[in-house]
C-alpha cells in the first residue's frame, strides 16, 4: 500500500468516527428553526442545481418555510448531458415545486471571451445572483438561501486564507447584491450533507452523487468557453461517467469520489485514416477523496482507460487524443480551473 493509500484510510478512520459525532436530526431541527428564524414572515428564494448540496438546501427551506420559498432551477446551459431533465424528474418526484429559468444565452454571453479562470467564476457568480435577484422581484423576495459547504468559503479565501479558487457561490459573488445570504449548510462538510440527506429521505441518487461545482461545465472547458466546446466536453463527460461507473458496477474499481472529463484548449497532431488530423485533447480526471479539500488520483484499470479513450476519439470526432491526469491534490486541484 503507497504512503498516499496508508493516509487515506487513516483519514477515511477518522472521518468514520468524527461522523458518528455528527447528530443530523439534531442538525436538520436546528437548521429549520435557524432558517424560520433568519427568513422571519418574508419570502425567500433559492436555487437548484441538483447537486446534493442545494438539493439538501432547498429541502430544509421548504420545511422551514413552505408557504414562502420560491424554488428555482436555472438552465445555463452548461449542465452535463440529460441533467436538466433528471433534476426536474427528482424534483417532481421529492414534490419540491420548481420554476424554470432558461438563460443559456445570457451565460454564453457572458462567457465570451473570458479565458481567466477567476474572471470566469466572478461572471457566473454574479450572472447568478443577478437572475436570482429578477426573480425575487416578481414575488418580494428578501433572502437567497444557498447551499454553501464549508470547503466553498475555505478555499474562496480571506481572513488570511489564500484564494486557491473563488466558488461561484462565495468568492465569485458581487459586491453590491439586494439578497441576504441564508447558508444553513455553511459549517456542513460534504460527508455529512450526505448523511442529512439521507435523513431527509433524499433518494440515493441525490444522496450519493458525485459533486458537480456551480460553474458547471464552463470550468471543464480551460479557457474560453463556447457552446461547441461546451457540446464536446459535455459528451466526453458522460463516457467517462458511462465507463468509471460500469467499471466501479463490475468491482474492478471503486467509484471514484468525482469523474469527469475536460477539454485543453490546445490542438495536437494526429491520423485519423491515413489522413493528418490537428484536434483537441480531452483531459479524464478521476479523484478519490473525503471531502474535497485533500484527493489522489484514481487507480483506473489500463483497460478502462483504453475503453474511454477509444470512445471518446470514436465518439467525439474533434477528439484526438485523451490523456489521464495522475496528479494529486495538492499540489492540483480537483478541477481544471
Ligand atoms: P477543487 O477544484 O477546488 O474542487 O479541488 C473541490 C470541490 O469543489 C468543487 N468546486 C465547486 N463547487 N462552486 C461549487 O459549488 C464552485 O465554484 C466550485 N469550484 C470547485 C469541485 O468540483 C470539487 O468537488
Amino acid at each position: 500500500m503507497s504512503v498516499n493509500n496508508k493516509i487515506f484510510v487513516y483519514q477515511e478512520y477518522i472521518l468514520k468516527v468524527v461522523s458518528m459525532a455528527f447528530n443530523s436530526e439534531k442538525f436538520i431541527e436546528e437548521a429549520t428553526e435557524d432558517i424560520k428564524k433568519t427568513v422571519g414572515d418574508g419570502r425567500a428564494i433559492t436555487a437548484l442545481s441538483g447537486g446534493v448540496d442545494s438539493f439538501v438546501a432547498a429541502t430544509l427551506a421548504a420545511k422551514a418555510i413552505p408557504e414562502q420559498l420560491i424554488v428555482v432551477y436555472v438552465d445555463t446551459g452548461l449542465m452535463r448531458k440529460g441533467e436538466t431533465g433528471n433534476v426536474l424528474k427528482i424534483a417532481r418526484e421529492v414534490g419540491v415545486n420548481l420554476i424554470v429559468t432558461d438563460a443559456k444565452e445570457k451565460f454564453f454571453a457572458a462567457l465570451k471571451g473570458v479565458a481567466d479562470p477567476e474572471e470566469k467564476r466572478k461572471k457566473i457568480g454574479e450572472l447568478f445572483v443577478r437572475i436570482f435577484e429578477e426573480e425575487a422581484k416578481k414575488h418580494d423576495v428578501k433572502y437567497l438561501i444557498q447551499g454553501t459547504i464549508a470547503p466553498d468559503w475555505i478555499e474562496s479565501g480571506g481572513l488570511g486564507r489564500d484564494t486557491i479558487k473563488s466558488h461561484h457561490n462565495v468568492g465569485g459573488l458581487p459586491e453590491k447584491m439586494h439578497l441576504k445570504l441564508c447558508e444553513p449548510l455553511r459549517e456542513l462538510y460534504k460527508h455529512e450533507v450526505r448523511i442529512v440527506a439521507k435523513k431527509l429521505n433524499l433518494p440515493d441518487s441525490i444522496a450519493e452523487r458525485q459533486p458537480f461545482p456551480g460553474p458547471a461545465l464552463a470550468i471543464r472547458v480551460v479557457g474560453e468557453v463556447t457552446p461547441e466546446k461546451v457540446e464536446i466536453v459535455r459528451e466526453a463527460c458522460a463516457i467517462v461517467e458511462d465507463e468509471l461507473e460500469k467499471a466501479a458496477k463490475e468491482k474492478k474499481m471503486e467509484r471514484p469520489w468525482q469523474y469527469f472529463a475536460a477539454l485543453l484548449p490546445t490542438k495536437t497532431v494526429g491520423v485519423r485514416g491515413d489522413e493528418r488530423a490537428y484536434q483537441y485533447v480531452v483531459v479524464v480526471r478521476a479523484v478519490r477523496s473525503l471531502d474535497g479539500m485533500t484527493a489522489n488520483f484514481s487507480r483506473i484499470p489500463f483497460e478502462t482507460l483504453e475503453k474511454i479513450s477509444t470512445r471518446i476519439t470514436n465518439e467525439i470526432r474533434s477528439i484526438g487524443r485523451v490523456v489521464y491526469d495522475v496528479t494529486n491534490k495538492p499540489p492540483g486541484t480537483i478541477e481544471m480551473e
